[in-house]
């Protein structure tokens, strides 16, 4: 049944009424552009060969924003209007049998079932083709669905060109249409930019195949939230709302614990697995990927992560980029950027921060640390208050530290810097050189103590302080 549909997708508009710098389909709602969404809804009826994204305003960005490959382009240079848009790709597909689905880019929230009711009803009535609609409280903005007495279209009329009688009518065009390809293609050059915004409007084509005598029927939904094309970023926002419930919805669904899922915010693209829990105000972002048997701490912030089973992060861990081994426990109050590997069993307490560092099995650093451009082996225990000072105020540089290495507490390691195996760094230290297997490293004054020294001084004070009272 896929490869009997065509989808082209509107999406070369600016988007005036987002008052923005950047294109409307670029705009993200629940961690991705609309259009990804678009076309991730599409790719239930057709496949990705078979579907065009018709783009303008700023094309470049556009093209590389797509994460489904093989999506094909056409390019429109001048928006002259949703019709004028699809006639964009007549070259590229108008010689293809069977549906042409077309769908706005600004309609993220279409869900792949009515998508499929759509075809379905294609193929067996045929005719013209059939607009999704919907009844709406508030119908402004959107275009007005006007029956005949057999209950098929007899025309769109945008708001613009509306009587006020038209205007009172709540059935809307949502933007989502389904033709008989060839007829379309057959009838497209009928369309006429006669209208006050002088655009060809895809809308029309209704009226031109009934002329024909192929009328196009409504398929109305229910749920108009489904529906909602953005315009506005008010509309983005109420958008990104409904794609988030319906992502923890379906977390929840495949097994997944959500504590207050309101305050939770997952995007589109991340996967958790089996009997994992999520506290409140956890954000899991971008690629993440989370997985059995895990939890996640409250107020958490996770992008770009790789958690693998049985990882238990506590509260506020703040991290990006970062492989998280099985059984490693992270938190709370820990930060991980640019890169960050922990491997099974690894141990990061509170206010530790780690830059482009890896840690090997069983290491752990738990409390109060820098580590910055290194690589820790296996076993290491690094002290409370390690820092390494990476940094010389021009350039980076790593540390290495090798298997089973005892780090003491408040050691300031200065890069470039290597700590051999099984060595020991006393408490204290500053380590300028290198340290050899198993040697014990003292970076700091041997300690001197004076017996008797704080009486001493204590009598001596107590006198003085007579003398001042005489
Ligand atoms: C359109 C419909 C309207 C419907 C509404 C649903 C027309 C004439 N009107 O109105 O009946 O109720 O969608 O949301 O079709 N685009 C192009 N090239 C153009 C013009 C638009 O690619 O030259 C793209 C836009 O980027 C956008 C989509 O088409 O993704 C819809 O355009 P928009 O201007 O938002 O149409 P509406 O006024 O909302
Ligand atoms: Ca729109």
């Amino acid at each position: 049944m896929k490869s009997k549909t065509t989808v082209v997708i509107l999406a070369a508009g600016l988007g005036t009424r987002m008052r923005s710098g950047k294109a409307k389909v670029l705009h993200q709602a629940a961690g991705d552009t609309l259009l990804n969404h678009v076309i991730r809804a599409a790719l239930h009826v057709a496949l990705p060969e078979h579907i065009v994204a018709v783009i303008g305003h700023q094309a470049e960005q556009v093209m590389a924003s797509v994460n489904t490959p093989g999506v094909l382009f056409a390019h429109q240079e001048e928006q002259n209007g949703t019709g004028h848009a699809v006639l964009c790709c007549k070259d590229l597909i108008a010689s293809r049998p069977g549906n042409l689905l077309i769908l706005n880019g600004d309609g993220p929230l279409l869900k792949p079932e009515t998508l499929k009711a759509l075809v379905a009803l294609q193929e067996e009535r045929a005719g013209g083709g059939h607009i999704v609609s919907t009844e709406v409280a508030e119908p402004a903005g959107y275009g007005r669905i006007v029956r005949n007495a057999s209950g098929d279209i007899a025309a769109v009329v945008e708001e613009k060109a509306a009587t006020p009688a038209q205007r009172a009518i709540c059935e809307i065009n949502s933007g989502v249409y389904i033709f008989n390809g060839p007829l379309f293609w057959k009838y497209i050059d009928e369309l006429k930019p006669e209208n006050a915004a002088h655009e060809y409007y895809l809308t029309d084509m209704v009226e031109i195949l009934g002329r024909h005598g192929h009328s196009v029927t409504p398929m109305l939904v229910a749920d108009e939230t489904e529906l909602l094309g953005i315009n506005t970023r008010a509309e983005l926002a109420v958008a990104d709302r409904i794609l988030r419930k319906r992502k923890n919805h379906e977390l929840m669904l495949s097994g997944v614990t959500i504590e207050s899922p309101d305050s939770v915010l997952i995007d589109f693209g991340v996967t958790v697995g089996l009997d994992t829990l999520i506290g409140a105000n956890v954000q899991l972002r971008g690629t993440t990927s989370v997985g059995a048997g895990c939890s996640i701490g409250a107020g958490s912030i996770l992008r770009d992560c790789a958690v693998s089973d049985e990882v238990k992060i506590l509260p506020y861990v703040v991290a990006e980029n970062t492989r998280i081994g099985k059984g490693a426990a992270v938190g709370p109050f820990a930060r991980f950027r640019q890169s960050v590997e922990l491997g099974e069993d690894v141990h990061i307490g509170n206010f530790v921060e780690l830059k482009k560092t890896t840690l090997r099995a069983g290491a752990k650093a738990n409390h109060l640390a820098y580590l910055g451009d290194s690589t820790i082996g296996n076993r290491v225990n690094v002290g409370a208050g390690t820092i390494t000072c990476n940094y010389d105020g021009k350039s980076k540089f790593p540390t290495e530290i090798g298997d089973d290495v005892f780090v003491g507490s408040n050691s300031t390691l200065v890069a470039p810097l290597r700590l051999g195996s099984g060595s020991y760094v006393a408490a204290g230290s500053v380590i300028t050189d290198d340290v050899d297997s198993d040697a014990l490293a003292l970076g700091r004054e041997r300690q001197v103590n004076k017996p008797g020294w704080a009486k001493r001084r204590r009598e001596r004070n107590r006198a003085k302080d007579g003398e001042a009272r005489k």
